[in-house]
């Protein structure tokens, strides 16, 4: 274990990160209304709030900023990114842009259509709240052994519930269904990763019906790496034959860079299909930038065009796999229940069954962001009742969600074990005295109930 878990890299530079106290972070906690995203990052310790856009580049990816080519048009520094996409995805067709929201944004432009459904496996908010905007009907499919949090072992619990698409199918008809988008790994239920077999039958599901399959890739490499791992007839293939084959059952694939490619910024929608790449230029062109830099300068295409290499390096991902795997562990032997199998990107731990006696209406999860911020200066992230809570339309009561988690995100090459260990240790003594924590008051909420999580304010009960 020792092995898989050690850096296969160096550490060059070192950035210094501030130490609080226990009375420091109990200000700061009050000074945020008790919300994770309105603290200062210069006031945590251990960042787990997203594994997005934080990742440490290496001397590689540096060097190559150098050359960068910040031409507006036809820049070389495009060319370098646009290949390096084709020899991971397959796909002749590559559109940059800022950052994978704005990819989404032109796929749901295209894709999504005003009072049709959009099936998922589970959709990232971002499309989600693009779908919503535009009137489409987003649905989230996923396989009932990814919604329980009990269910101990699937190995692929990010797969798409194939029964329950052709029963809407059958139901509404395939007019009904403009677009299937398949998240790789499944974010919203631990990192879960989609066998190739279920990509490849979802593919054939839709195809037949001529529904158009997108990949949602932020997290691709992550993805192949468990296949690898767990699926029949993988073990000997290169994660690049596994991201192609991934590919090569999507028409279009929309990526958030800010992940697996190993960058603080970027994204790009990747297609098989001239007419979709051409619209995508005309959009970027008015949203984004000009088709050739998306949004993006030539050196970040640069330090992109590196990252998603090193990202599918064989030595690196079993790496970050085993350090969630590490965590995991970790805290799975001081009792703490997360979601199990361990996902790519982080732990998710279970916060109806950490705190049984605070009810979802006095968010859980969230207190338990709390309580680990305050006891070591570790950031983590609820998503649960107040990121996914629902009010009923009619009635305006609220719909809890079934998972109710708080995610521990792991940034790429940033932290090592020792940090992970301060994680362990805080949450075994919070779960040790977790009869003494009472919940939370929701006092302040922005108009739009699924972006609450971003700006909510808490009281402590
Ligand atoms: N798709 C998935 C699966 C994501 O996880 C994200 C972002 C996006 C799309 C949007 O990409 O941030 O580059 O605009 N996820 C981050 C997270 C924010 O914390 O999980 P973006």
């Amino acid at each position: 274990m020792k092995y898989m878990t050690a850096e296969p890299f160096r550490i060059k530079v070192v950035e210094h990160i501030k130490k609080t106290t226990k009375a420091e972070r109990q200000k700061n906690l009050e000074e945020a209304g008790y919300n994770a995203f309105r603290l200062k990052a210069d006031d945590v310790y251990v960042d787990c709030i997203t594994d997005s856009g934080t990742s440490a580049m290496s001397a590689n990816q540096w060097s190559a900023m150098m050359l960068g080519d910040e031409s507006y048009a036809g820049c070389r520094s495009f060319y370098k990114f646009e290949e390096s996409v084709q020899d991971i995805f397959g796909m002749p067709y590559v559109q940059p842009t800022h950052q994978g929201r704005a990819a989404d944004y032109i796929m749901t432009q295209m894709y999504a259509k005003k009072g049709k459904y959009a099936i998922g496996n589970m959709h990232f908010d971002t499309f989600r709240g693009n779908a919503e905007m535009l009137g489409a009907l987003p649905l989230d499919y996923a396989i009932d052994e990814g919604l329980d949090a009990n269910d101990e072992y699937h190995p692929f619990k990010g797969n798409v519930d194939l029964k329950k698409m052709q029963s809407l199918i059958d139901e509404h008809g395939a007019e009904q269904v403009s677009v299937v988008i398949i998240t790789v790994t499944c974010n919203n239920n631990g990192g879960q990763p989609v066998s190739m077999q279920n990509i490849r039958e979802v593919s054939e599901l839709a195809g037949k019906y001529n529904i158009p399959v997108i990949l949602d890739s932020a997290r691709i490499s992550e993805n192949a790496y468990f296949i690898k791992l767990r699926e029949p007839g993988y073990a000997d293939k290169s994660i690049k034959e596994i991201t192609r084959e991934m590919c090569s059952y999507c028409e279009t694939a929309t990526m958030s860079a800010k992940k697996d490619g190993l960058v603080n910024i970027g994204g790009f929608l990747a297609t098989r299909r001239k007419d979709i790449y051409e619209t995508a230029n005309q959009m970027a062109i008015v949203h984004e930038g000009f088709i050739t830099y998306g949004g993006l300068a030539g050196r970040d295409m640069e330090a992109l065009a590196v990252g998603l290499q090193e990202g599918c390096e064989e030595h690196y991902l079993e790496y970050r796999i085993n350090q969630a795997q590490y965590l995991g562990a970790g805290l799975k032997e001081r009792g703490v229940p997360i979601i199990e199998p361990i996902g790519g990107h982080g732990v998710y731990v279970d916060g109806k069954r950490f705190f049984p006696h605070i009810p979802q209406g006095e968010f859980p999860s969230q207190r338990l962001v709390v309580a680990l911020y305050e006891a070591a200066g570790v950031r983590a992230v609820e998503l649960g009742a107040c990121a996914f809570g629902r009010k009923d339309p009619d009635t305006g009561e609220p719909i809890w969600p079934d998972l109710e988690c708080m995610r521990i995100s792991i940034s790429r090459r940033v932290y090592t074990n020792n940090h992970l260990d301060v994680i362990i240790a805080a949450l075994g003594d919070i779960y040790e005295d977790r009869d003494s924590y009472r919940g939370l008051k929701l006092v302040y909420e922005g108009p739009i109930t699924s972006l609450r999580h971003f700006t909510a304010g808490f009281e402590l009960l």
